[in-house]
């Protein structure tokens, strides 16, 4: 049986809630124990795709933490524009903590890399990046990814925080988008 999805453009589940689950599970392990020696741990969080994912990850994180998110975008609809805009800043200085930075999906890299470059201007401890997605096969600059949840193929995907023109964030999987019927139920 087919299930129901709410978005008439959802092509197919790519990943389950329970996988989600699982392995963010997983991650908050092993950051526990990576930064069992920190004295100040930083989660910071892209807005606005991260959300979801960065508040599920910092309740399996059995550390003192602080959260923290700027704002960036840089995708309009399916395509990035190439180009990062900073559209609010975080809060903590930095300097001196050991930062995560955690974004929902690295798909060209360049959201990841724009922003790290900056960040390490301000001289953090340490620097490390999250992500619960990675396209690998889409990138364009080399980033480093120390933390990741699943590595998906070159599909347009929503859900767990991830949108196509803010819809779709509110699923609790991670589906692949039909373009096509997305493009037909826009026009309509
Ligand atoms: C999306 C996503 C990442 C970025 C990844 O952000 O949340 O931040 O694109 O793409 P890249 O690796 O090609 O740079 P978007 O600008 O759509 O904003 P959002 O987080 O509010 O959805």
């Amino acid at each position: 049986m087919n299930p129901t999805y709410p978005y008439p453009f959802i092509d197919r589940i790519l990943i389950t809630p329970e996988e989600i689950e699982t392995r963010v599970r997983f991650l908050g392990k092993k950051i526990t124990e990576d930064y069992r020696d920190s004295e100040q741990l930083l989660l910071l969080g892209l807005l606005r795709g991260s959300v979801v994912f960065i508040t599920d990850l910092m309740r399996h994180i059995n550390r003192p933490i602080t959260m923290d998110f700027m704002s960036v975008s840089s995708y309009a609809g399916a395509q990035t524009s190439g180009f990062v805009r900073i559209d609010s800043d975080h809060k903590t200085n930095i300097y001196g903590w050991d930062v995560i930075l955690i974004d929902d999906i690295v798909d060209s890299g360049l959201t990841l890399h724009t922003v790290r470059k900056l960040l390490l201007d301000r001289k953090p401890r340490t620097l490390r990046t999250c992500a619960l997605l990675d396209k690998t096969e889409k990138h364009q600059i080399d980033i480093p990814l120390d933390y990741f949840g699943f590595q998906i193929p070159d599909e347009f995907v929503v859900g767990y925080g991830l949108d196509i023109d803010e819809k779709g964030r509110n699923l609790p999987y991670i589906a692949s988008v039909s373009l096509e019927k997305y493009r037909s139920v826009i026009k309509n």
